[in-house]
Formats: structure tokens, C-alpha cells, sequence
């Protein structure tokens, strides 16, 4: 494992690319092959798959869903959880099956998983087809490195340096609703989490440079923003300047863009000023995804997590409270290291007393290099799997029950697109990210519109136009 070196902060106020972009007309280089671009894991990737994307275009590629038609396969992995890592495997060896007939393949990964060394060398010796490693500090060297690869194997992972990169160009997922960066990596090392080791530690964006970047997706006509941040409660800790999550929430929302959403929040940095913010601007949207982990006091210590079962409560109640209408999602690990009954018990009983939207359950998965993987574990995997099932059984029905309030009730829902499933519908969101599908044409894509929600299941709601 790579373990973060704590050089300063630099900052880099030129996009490199742009400098490629003119010495070397990548535009011409790849006129005419195509790129296949898969991403795994959270919304930080997805975004700097945005960063990818714009780069593999800049070089002239264009997008393929067809994994044989490309000419460039590029991976952005996943490091949270073991399965991600049988799933990037499991891809690279239809890449290596592909490349036996088409030698020029070039087959690149990055993200998360290249960062652990244990991966860089499981490449390195048992995967040479792959031609190009690259991590999650140095996405802004792939261009670089697509242009000189010559298929011998070039992995440029490095452990931290700390950069933060402004004036990055995107080529965004959706023209409705954009990320935006605040801050990289994470310092609350959670003894159970690689994120810390893999982004490095925080590194908060200046507030003019988000402010800026926030004014222009408006001027764009963007819709919605989220702020984006491993725990984005924690932005501005790690700057001189004085300012905090609750001082970038307020100036973003003043800018005007019709819907303000963040994610991540911790517990531990949520302050009352920034609930205070969330009631008192209409733009900042009554949406909290608020990570509980587990609910007992014996395995939040063992955790690392710096709040009591009874702390996070009265957080919990205090958001429910000042916040009219507000939704709260949560994340739980079950089974972390000799979780006893009564520890999962204390749990289902937090589950029980916030009755939360929705939940995002996890079976405890030891990650090389943390603090929680060296715990020698006394509870089998069978009985972690059955709590995991009690667990998504009760919180899969407060999802149903918190939906079911909202039939009959007019919403405004921001309209993303058309249903896969059905053709004579749209999905969008309502404020409190309620996923609607809606009986529609598609002239409606992009606006914010009412409407009536006439059923609901756990994991969405229908509705017609109002
Ligand atoms: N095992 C299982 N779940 C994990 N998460 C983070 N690390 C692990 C791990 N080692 C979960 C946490 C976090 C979410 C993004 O993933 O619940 O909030
Ligand atoms: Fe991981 Fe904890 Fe940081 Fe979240 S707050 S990214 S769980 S270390």
C-alpha cells in the first residue's frame, strides 16, 4: 500500500492539456478511432471520467459502446469494497482476449485500484497486455501518456502529490445537472476505508475558483449542481483562508442555479449553520445522504468515526427538524470486524428511529493497508450475509413507507431524460432525490416541472404532469 507523503499542496493553475493541445494538434492523432470508457464505484469517478472522456476527445477519439470496435479501452476502477476488484479482472481478461487479434488495442486503467500497489504489481506480472497505468493524481497525464505508448507497459501511479488542478475541462455526462469538485482526498482516515490512501489527503479547491466554475455551469444553463467531496462538511479545514462548507453553500446558492445538492456528508464536521443554510435557501435542495455506518457505540469507536450513536441522533433530529420536508439517505457496513449481535442489534435500532429514505447497505470488506484489516475477525460470513438481509429488509420497507406519503402530493421534479423502459415516460428528480417516473413527452427534459405522484414503490414513484 502506498501510504500518502505529506508534501504541501501545490497549485497548478494551467491545464497541461491545453499546452498539448497546441504543440501537438491532438485532434489529428486519432481522428476516427474510438474509445470505450467504463467507470466503477462512486460519484468522485464518475466525474473524473468526465475529465477522461474530455481528453480521449481532445485526441480525437470518439465514444463506442461496443467493447470490440475500440481502439483505445480505458478503465476507471473502483478500490472501496474486494468485488470491485474480480469485476475490473473479469474485464481486463475480455480485453486481453480482444487484443490477441487486434495487437494496436490500447488498454489503459486508472482510478482507485492503480493506486494500490498490490494492484500495480498484480499488472505488472500477470497482465503486460495492459499498456497503461495511470492514478488518481495524474489523470492529466493520460493524454500524454496515450501519445507515447508504444505497448510496452508504462505504469505512472504516484502515491500523493498533492495537487490541486484548476481549469480542468470536462466533458460532462448530462447538459441538466453538473458535478463540481470542491476538494480532493479525505482526512478522516475511518480505520475500515482506503479512500485516504488512494486520494490522498484533503486538498480543498479556493472558494472564487469553485464560485466561478459554479457561475459558469449557469450561464451554461445547467439546472442543478452537486459540490462534490469525500466530506465536503469538512471543505476549507485544510486552507489559510477563512472559510468554511457553510460560507461556499451560501455564496453558491446566491449565484442563482435553481438547484443546489452536495454530497458527502460526515457527522462530524455538519454544523447548525449550515443546516440553517439548507432551510433558508429554496435552491439548496432538502436532500442529506448522512453516513451512519453502524449504530453502535463499540463499533463507531473501533471505526473511527468521532461520533456516539446518541451524537449522530441528535444530528439526525436536529436536520428533521429545521429542515421542512428534508429527505436522509444513509450508508451501513454490517459485519465489521467482531460485530456482536447486540452491536448489529443497536444498529437495526437507529435504522428503526430514522427510518431514513433510502440506505446503502455493505458487507464489511477488509482493505489491504487500513487499520481494520489487520483485526482479526471472529464472525463468519454467513451470519454477516443474514444480517446483511434483516437490515435491507427494514430499510427497504421505510423506503416504501416514506414513498407512499408522497402519492397524491404535486412535486417539482427536474425532468433528466427519457425511461429506458418505456418510451411514453420521463424520469427526473424531486427535490428530495425521489427518482419519478412520469407519463410525458420529451419536450419536458431539461425544465423543472410539477407533478402529481400517483404511486410509489421503494426505489422510485410515478407521476403525471400537474
Ligand atoms: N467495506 C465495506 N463498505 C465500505 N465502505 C467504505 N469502505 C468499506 C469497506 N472496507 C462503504 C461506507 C462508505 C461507502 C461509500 O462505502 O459505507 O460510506
Ligand atoms: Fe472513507 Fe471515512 Fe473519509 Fe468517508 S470519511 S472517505 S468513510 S475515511
Amino acid at each position: 500500500m502506498n501510504m500518502p507523503n505529506m508534501q504541501e499542496a501545490k497549485i497548478r493553475t494551467k491545464n497541461p492539456v491545453k499546452h498539448i493541445e497546441q504543440d501537438l494538434k491532438l485532434e489529428e492523432k486519432f481522428k476516427g478511432k474510438k474509445y470505450f470508457l467504463r467507470t466503477y464505484g462512486c460519484q468522485m469517478n464518475v466525474h473524473d471520467s468526465e475529465e477522461i472522456r474530455r481528453y480521449l476527445e481532445l485526441l480525437g477519439f470518439e465514444g463506442t459502446e461496443v467493447l470490440e470496435e475500440a481502439d483505445i479501452v480505458v478503465l476507471n476502477t473502483c478500490a472501496i469494497r474486494e468485488n470491485a476488484h474480480d469485476k475490473v479482472f473479469g474485464f481486463l481478461g475480455r480485453c486481453k482476449h480482444i487484443k490477441r487479434d487486434k495487437p494496436e488495442l490500447i488498454v489503459a486503467i486508472g482510478g482507485c485500484m492503480s493506486q494500490e500497489e498490490s494492484v500495480a504489481n498484480e499488472i505488472k506480472n500477470k497482465h503486460p497486455y495492459v499498456d497503461i497505468v495511470f492514478g488518481t493524481h495524474n489523470i492529466n497525464e493520460l493524454p500524454k501518456m496515450i501519445l507515447e505508448c508504444n505497448h510496452k507497459q508504462n505504469i505512472n501511479v504516484y502515491s500523493y502529490e498533492g495537487n490541486v488542478y484548476e481549469n480542468i475541462e470536462y466533458s460532462r455526462d448530462s447538459k441538466i445537472t453538473a458535478w463540481v469538485n470542491i476538494m480532493y482526498g479525505c482526512d478522516k482516515f475511518c480505520t475500515y476505508c482506503i479512500v485516504p490512501y488512494t486520494r490522498g489527503k484533503q486538498r480543498s479547491r479556493k472558494i472564487d475558483k469553485i464560485l466561478e466554475e459554479v457561475q459558469t455551469l449557469k450561464e451554461e444553463g445547467y439546472q442543478e449542481i452537486t459540490l462534490l467531496g469525500q466530506n465536503v462538511n469538512a471543505y476549507g479545514k485544510d486552507l489559510e483562508d477563512n472559510v468554511d462548507f457553510a460560507t461556499l453553500l451560501e455564496e453558491t446558492a446566491k449565484i442563482g442555479i435553481p438547484r443546489i445538492r452536495f454530497v458527502t456528508s460526515h457527522p462530524w464536521d455538519f454544523t447548525d449553520e449550515m443546516i440553517d443554510l439548507i432551510a433558508k435557501y429554496p435552491n439548496i435542495m432538502p436532500y442529506i445522504h448522512l453516513p451512519l455506518q453502524s449504530g453502535s457505540n463499540n463499533i463507531l469507536k473501533l471505526m473511527g468515526r468521532r461520533y456516539t450513536k446518541e451524537e449522530y441522533l441528535e444530528l439526525f433530529h436536529k436536520i428533521k427538524e429545521k429542515i421542512p420536508n428534508v429527505a436522509v439517505t444513509t450508508d451501513i457496513i454490517v459485519g465489521f470486524p467482531n460485530e456482536s449481535e447486540q452491536d448489529f442489534l443497536d444498529t437495526l435500532e437507529v435504522a428503526n428511529e430514522c427510518k431514513y429514505d433510502g440506505a446503502f447497505t455493505f458487507i464489511y470488506s477488509p482493505r489491504e493497508g487500513t487499520p481494520a484489516s489487520k483485526i482479526k475477525d471472529s464472525v463468519s460470513l454467513k451470519e454477516k450475509e443474514e444480517r446483511l438481509q434483516k437490515l435491507n429488509v427494514l430499510v427497504n420497507e421505510y423506503s416504501l413507507e416514506n414513498n407512499k406519503k408522497y402519492i397524491n402530493r404535486v412535486e417539482n421534479v427536474l425532468i433528466l431524460g427519457e425511461s429506458e423502459k418505456d418510451k411514453n415516460k420521463v424520469y427526473g428528480y424531486t427535490e428530495t432525490m425521489k427518482l419519478v417516473n412520469v407519463k410525458a413527452d420529451n419536450s419536458v427534459i431539461g425544465k423543472i416541472v410539477p407533478v402529481l405522484i400517483t404511486d410509489a414503490k421503494s426505489f422510485s414513484l410515478d407521476g403525471i404532469i400537474n
